[in-house]
């Protein structure tokens, strides 16, 4: 099993600086069209702004984060939430759908969620979602590389993130048994709210613990890589604009 060990969370910091994340979800939202009284999986619930979309559509929604800050701010919001790898997924055929938005690209081993998450639908349920796609965030990751290759860091097994293609994901759910795999990316750049160091801070933490930054040198990192990225991301009116391109996709398990 590769889990991904690049990620640490802090909920308050991500309900600030990572705002949109929920916000630019509302047409994968508006795709899964939940219904009143559906039983709804939310994989990778993250701290539950966008699960309480579906429970206000009426649907018992179950939320399943691999971050233990996270499903604790996930449950003050009042929701059913748990501590899980998606990876590792046990339920049984009780769900009409299952929802993901910004967390598959965490998860390394994409067919051990596949097989998860089409063991936990019933038939004909529905599977529906956003992640990150073929080419996301490469400008940014590749000033942050930069910077730690200059400052003598090396990154622990390559900064992992499955950012996939439409044929590989569908080949992935597929071979798992689902049907009718729609997949397609779609480029969407994205105001980061605190700029590039901000955006650093709340996503990147992890990965800077990883590659042995001390914590007292990463806001430095974080200044650095900001400074690099000023004439690609900074607009006229002064907002940050990352390279972010969604993967949006939806399947069904056969009847
Ligand atoms: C994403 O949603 O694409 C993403 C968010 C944080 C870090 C890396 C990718």
């Amino acid at each position: 099993m590769t889990v991904n060990k690049t990620s640490r969370w802090d909920a308050a910091d991500y309900g600030r600086n990572a705002a949109f994340v929920p916000a630019l979800g509302a047409p994968v939202v508006e795709l899964l069209a939940p219904q009143a009284g559906e039983r709804i999986l939310d994989l990778g619930c993250g701290d539950g702004a966008l699960t309480v979309k579906l429970v206000e559509a009426g649907a018992i929604v179950t939320g399943v984060d691999a971050s233990p800050a996270m499903v604790e701010a996930a449950q003050a919001r009042g929701l059913d939430a748990h501590v899980a790898d998606g990876q590792q997924l046990t339920f049984p055929p009780e769900f009409d759908a299952v929802f993901s938005n910004a967390a598959l690209h965490w998860m390394l081993d994409p067919a051990a969620v596949a097989r998860g998450v089409f063991r936990a639908l019933k038939p004909g349920g529905r599977f529906v979602g956003e992640m990150g796609g073929q080419g996301n965030i490469a400008t940014l990751r590749a000033a942050l590389h930069a910077e730690l290759a200059e400052r003598g860091y090396s990154m622990p097994g390559g900064d992992p993130q499955w950012y996939a293609a439409p044929d590989e994901f569908r080949a992935v759910y597929e071979a798992a048994g689902f049907v009718d795999v729609v997949a397609h990316l779609i480029p969407r750049p994205t105001p980061l709210p605190a700029g590039v160091a901000g955006w650093l801070k709340t996503f990147r933490t992890g990965f800077l613990d990883s590659a042995a930054v001390p914590d007292e040198e990463q806001a430095g990192v974080a200044q650095a890589v900001e400074r690099r990225l000023e004439s690609a991301f900074r607009q006229p009116d002064g907002r940050w604009l990352a390279d972010y391109v969604r993967l949006r996709f939806s399947m069904r398990k056969p009847h």
